[in-house]
């Protein structure tokens, strides 16, 4: 089953009087449970990519279907909702709330969908479990290690159960060990069924690390904004 299409998607980026083509005619498919790295050089377009693919920016032109829907007419809220539900973002820079513990870091994604307390809590507990954290749920962002803070983020992307986990530069701000474990986490996270799914999770992720990407299963090259 075919999660993310892509089709003949463009990007131009506009600064005053200067444009600039960050993506040319992007074909993708990525189907459910796969494990993709996007890999090319600073400034060839894989964020870009992955801010579309997120439901976080537009492309110029072309068509982006997530899970069957076409998203090109979504107004803001939908697409809200439907990044709330079906993505899991992790970053290089964790992007945790610096005066809040883990267990809330994580139950944050699910104050949006109007879940009551205590099954907030329950989620959230459930989903730092899975990342190996459940000795530090009262731990601030800055009692843990870059590794540790990465897995909370891990956690928080986990917690509403989305259909894919978006990852840029995972392991870009970590020591080569703590990378490796984070890629041990998203290694099981996408081959490990779960009572909701048969599959794994499918995961997109961008490295610049020939030693991250191997751990996908598919690589795919962006080179000036062209996919390879
Ligand atoms: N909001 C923006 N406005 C104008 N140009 C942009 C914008 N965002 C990105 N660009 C340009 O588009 C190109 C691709 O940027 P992008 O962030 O996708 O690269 P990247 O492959 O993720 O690079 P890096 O490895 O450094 O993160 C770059 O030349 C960048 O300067
Ligand atoms: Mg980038």
């Amino acid at each position: 089953m075919v999660l993310v299409k892509l089709v003949k998607v463009n990007k131009i980026y506009e600064t005053g009087e200067i444009s600039f083509q960050a993506l040319k005619d992007i074909n993708l498919e990525v189907k459910k449970g796969e494990f993709v790295a996007v890999i090319g050089a600073s400034g060839s377009g894989k964020s870009t990519l992955m801010n579309i693919i997120g439901l976080l920016d537009k492309p110029t032109s072309g068509a982006y279907e997530l899970d069957g829907q076409d998203t090109s007419k979504l107004q803001e809220d939908s697409l809200a909702g439907i990044r709330n539900k079906k993505i899991g973002f992790v970053f290089q820079s964790f992007n945790l709330l610096p005066r809040t513990t883990a267990l809330d870091n994580v139950a944050l994604p699910l104050i949006y969908g109007k879940i009551p307390n205590e099954e907030r809590d329950e989620k959230a507990r459930l989903a730092l479990e899975q990342v190996g954290l459940s000795d530090k749920l009262k731990s601030h962002p800055n009692q843990l290690s870059g590794g540790e803070q990465q897995r909370v983020a891990i956690a928080r992307a986990l917690v509403n159960n989305p259909e894919i986990i978006l990852a840029d530069e995972p392991t870009g701000n970590l020591d080569s060990k703590s990378g490796q474990e984070i890629m041990g986490i998203l290694k099981r996270l996408n081959e490990q069924s779960s009572s909701t799914s048969k599959e794994g999770k499918t995961i997109i992720m961008i490295t610049h690390e020939a030693s991250i990407a191997k751990f996908a299963k598919r690589v795919i090259r962006l080179k000036d904004g062209e996919m390879n």
